[in-house]
């Protein structure tokens, strides 16, 4: 090779990269001249960011494969991790999979909500939005904003979380700007979000629906409409060498803070104690605690997860994210009972600390 191509190289690749990080990213209130504005870039092939109910999500027009293929290059997303489809009308879903009566049901009890429902795909949705699966997530959001965007664009919007690939689902416009500035023209900014956690990951194709990801929409309340529903093993344990994963997310690493995380379980007095334990010998380290039992910690630095499991899950994504920022490198949380919203929570909390939880 001649040194004038070894010099074109480097070259080539510095003009590149100046043009994507030259990219403006704005963040902007929800109102009609932004929605005007995203639903421009998004039928025009584009990619925004917009609030849900339980995270912000990163959208594209779902039958545009160009458009989807700009969605996972910007999160730098693995192929092989299929998106969830957001429609603003149930009749929207008609086109996209194979809708059944139980999928009419759950719709009709959890919709608009934190409910992702997989069904037969039908050949309208790309392959690259369902990584080449035979089926496609499809869930209607609540969040007023989601649901204004999606009215006015008409068409489905393909949306992961609006995180990089490998950080915490973003649950405020400041985290998706933290993760996709530069990367990514529009932030429509819809406050924080209620829920805080990842919707319910329902696999319907079967004859009892299984949970694969839990979220808001818990496996009780599932049951309740369909009379028996399961929560997939890998939920709360790693997967084993060689077990294939029911959803490909759970494939792929996921978030952990860069301080170690450890999780402790038993009565919580027995916790904590074990807790202070160790922080008082770490010499600098964060405690993850239930409001309730900070008076157990004394005056030591403790983040709190409120008051219940719902409060957790709208802090949690929020608080991992603090911990990195902050250099934090010990962290030693306690467990919930792993119930209802505890289970979504103990879920995240427990592939945050690589299922480190000790026994006490
Ligand atoms: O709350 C949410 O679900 C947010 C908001 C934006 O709607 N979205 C979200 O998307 O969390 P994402 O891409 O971060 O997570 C989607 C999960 C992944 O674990 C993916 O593997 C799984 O859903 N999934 C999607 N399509 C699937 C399919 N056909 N079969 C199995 N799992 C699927
Ligand atoms: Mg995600």
């Amino acid at each position: 090779m001649s040194s004038d191509n070894q010099g074109l190289v480097p070259y080539f690749h510095f003009v590149i990269q100046t043009e994507i990080s030259a990219m403006r990213t704005e963040i902007e209130e929800v109102n009609d001249a932004s929605l005007k504005k995203a639903v421009r870039l998004l039928a025009g092939g584009g990619v925004v960011a917009f609030a849900t109910e339980t995270v912000y999500g990163l959208g594209g027009h779902a039958l545009n494969e160009q458009a989807v293929l700009e969605i996972f290059r910007a999160k730098q997303r693995p192929a092989d991790n299929p998106l969830i489809v957001h429609i603003s009308r149930v009749e929207q879903a008609f086109a996209l999979c194979r809708w059944n009566d139980v999928a009419q049901s759950l719709a009709e009890a959890f919709w608009p909500g934190p409910l992702t429902l997989l069904l037969p795909k039908k050949d309208t949705v790309p392959d690259i939005v369902t990584a080449g699966l035979g089926t496609v997530a499809i869930r209607l959001p609540s969040h007023p904003a989601a649901r204004a965007l999606l009215e006015a664009c008409g068409f489905p919007i393909a949306a992961p979380s609006a995180n990089r690939s490998g950080r915490p689902s973003p649950t405020t416009a400041r985290h998706v700007y933290e993760d996709l500035n530069g990367l990514i023209p529009l932030i429509l900014d819809g406050g924080s979000c209620e829920v805080g956690l990842e919707s319910t990951v329902l696999d319907i194709s079967g004859e009892t629906p299984v949970i694969l990801r839990p979220g808001a929409v818990t496996a009780e309340q599932v049951a309740m409409v369909t009379g028996s529903c399961d929560v997939a093993p890998s939920v709360m344990r790693p997967l084993k060498p060689g077990e294939s994963a029911p959803s490909p997310g759970m494939r792929h690493r996921h978030y952990a803070p860069k301080g170690r995380l450890t999780l402790f379980s038993g009565e919580p007095e027995a916790v904590a104690k074990e807790i202070v334990r160790r922080y008082d010998a770490a010499g600098s380290a964060r405690i993850l605690a239930m409001h309730a039992h900070l008076p157990l910690y004394g005056d030591r630095l403790i983040s709190d997860l409120g008051e219940d499991a719902a409060s957790a899950a709208h802090r949690l994504f929020y608080l991992l994210r603090a911990f990195d920022e902050q250099g934090i490198e010990e962290i030693y949380g306690e467990t919930l009972p792993p119930s209802g919203l505890g289970l979504a929570v103990m879920n995240r909390l427990a592939r945050a600390a690589a299922f480190n939880i000790v026994e006490v």
